[in-house]
């Protein structure tokens, strides 16, 4: 195993240590992960050592800026501003712009295609979309200065990850409309990174691409994570014989189960990138390697509110609530106070101490299941599949009405190999962790391995049939 001269990060030592026939020793303890060590000062960017006087000052001057641009440019944050009496000059301080309205997922749908942005459509160098499976979808659009501050947080979040110039980045988020591809992708390049576009789906190929190209850092969804993981095993290798050293994974709630069963099935170090198109795309939000306690918010780029999701107040630091953005660079379409129904807590900073931190998002108010009043999110259900033995981390929800109510079925899936006992066992041990964990009675369901849909992408955990 070779790698780039220079890089030094700690990545790859003992690399291929894990090699040996799919199965080998399933009782022994995976070797602990080699440590990565954090990008020395000088390779940082020159934001991510300021003090946070210095970071506040630069937030001001820029939300200020970007108020202003909003207002001048868009209609919708002009009428907005009016109809509350606020004008950007109002905002003198960071805590003023609580006094600045919401804007919402409905209200980009509203304004679609092009009614939020904000520069001449010359300007507007590459469109993105979400995928608008819940009614019409939103459209975001970047100038080349947008493209470029893209690229950049992107890079430093890669850096923050352990990758290095000179690593291959193997990039299995979906290219296309999605954020995903083309936001890792040039981030990957800014940094000096060679990048491997794989997109999402052929599996097989993918499998095939990473043995044989030897990338050290993979950018994916924790959910195909797990399907590349069986596909190796399908074909006899070892995933932690492989090269890869480090994966960067987003795009959907995850836990901090999932990362151990990634770390110690691949072998790799986990970390959690965070985005969302409507801000900029992935690159929001990165935790740092050296750390893995939760994501820094690049809030020079994007500053952060959580705000209670019933009443809209503004929470303090560490409570959870629904995170809210406004970005503070952005030319072509900027958000002010924007809605993500993301639920996490703000922290202070650590690894990059001016960066406030955000914990692992729970899950997303939209994705929250009431199950006979008691609220239910698919990650608490997850942490407890990952931590059953017998069962595959392969598990889906499935919601039906029975009479006047509501019913949660737990489907997971049986390891290969797992007796009649062994599955029952399972079954009841799931069952009695919800109901003392989570605080509902929901029924369990061992299926057969390899029975539940794989996921490609962003995977969808709830199946709800209660409206046939
Ligand atoms: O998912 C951008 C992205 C791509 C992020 C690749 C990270 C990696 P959207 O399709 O607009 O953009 O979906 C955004 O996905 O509001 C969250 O609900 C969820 N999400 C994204 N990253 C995470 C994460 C991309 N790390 C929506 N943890 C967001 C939990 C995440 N949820």
């Amino acid at each position: 195993m070779t790698h780039p001269a220079g890089i030094g990060t700690g990545v790859g030592a003992g690399a291929d240590a894990g090699a040996g026939p799919a199965g080998a020793a399933p009782d022994a303890l995976p070797a602990p992960l080699p440590a990565v060590a954090p990008p020395p000062h000088s390779e940082q960017d020159p934001a991510e050592r300021m003090s946070v006087e210095e970071l506040r000052a630069l937030q001001l001057r820029r939300l200020r800026a970007t108020l202003a641009h909003a207002y001048a440019n868009v209609e919708f944050y002009r009428r907005g501003f009016d109809a509350a009496g606020v004008r950007p000059e109002d905002c003198r301080t960071l805590e003023d712009l609580a006094r600045f309205p919401f804007t919402t997922k409905a209200d980009l749908r509203d304004n679609y295609p092009f009614g939020m942005f904000a520069v001449p459509p010359e300007q507007v160098r590459r469109l993105h979309a979400s995928s608008g499976t819940t009614g019409r979808p939103t459209v975001v659009g970047y100038t080349d200065n947008d493209l470029s501050t893209w690229a950049d947080v992107v890079a430093r979040s890669l850096r923050a990850a352990g990758a290095r110039p000179g690593h291959k980045v193997h990039v299995s988020y979906g290219y296309g409309l999605f954020t995903g591809g083309l936001g890792a992708h040039y981030g990957a390049e800014r940094l000096g990174c060679t990048v491997i576009p794989a997109s999402g789906g052929m599996t097989a190929r993918q499998v095939q691409v990473i043995q044989d190209f030897r990338p050290e850092i993979i950018m994916i969804t924790p959910s195909y994570m797990l399907t590349l993981l069986d596909e190796f095993e399908r074909r006899g290798v070892d995933p932690r014989s492989t090269s890869l050293r480090i994966g960067v994974f987003g795009a959907e709630p995850w836990t901090e189960e999932m990362r151990r069963e990634i770390e110690e099935r691949a072998g790799i170090h986990a970390v959690d990138i965070y985005g969302l198109s409507e801000v900029i795309g992935p690159g929001v939000a990165q935790e740092c390697v050296e750390t893995k306690d939760g994501l820094h918010v690049w809030e020079d780029h994007f500053l952060p509110e959580v705000v209670d999701p019933f009443t809209d107040r503004v929470l303090a630091g560490g409570e959870e609530g629904e995170l809210v953005f406004t970005s503070l660079t952005k030319e072509a379409v900027p958000v002010i106070r924007y809605r993500t129904r993301d639920l996490t807590r703000l922290l202070p900073g650590t690894a990059r101490p001016a960066f406030r931190r955000m914990a692992k998002v729970t899950g997303r108010c939209d994705d929250m299941i009431i199950l006979r009043g008691v609220n239910v999110f698919p990650t608490q259900i997850e942490e407890v599949v990952l931590r059953t033995g017998g069962v595959a981390p392969h598990f889906q929800l499935r919601l039906s009405r029975r009479g006047r109510m509501d019913h949660m079925t737990v489907r997971a899936e049986a390891r290969p190999g797992a007796s009649p006992e062994q599955r029952a066992a399972a079954a009841a041990a799931i069952a009695s962790e919800v109901k003392d964990g989570v605080g509902v009675s929901v029924e369990v369901e061992i299926v057969e391995p390899e029975t539940l849909e794989r996921s490609v992408g962003k995977i969808r955990r709830v199946v709800d049939e209660r409206n046939h």
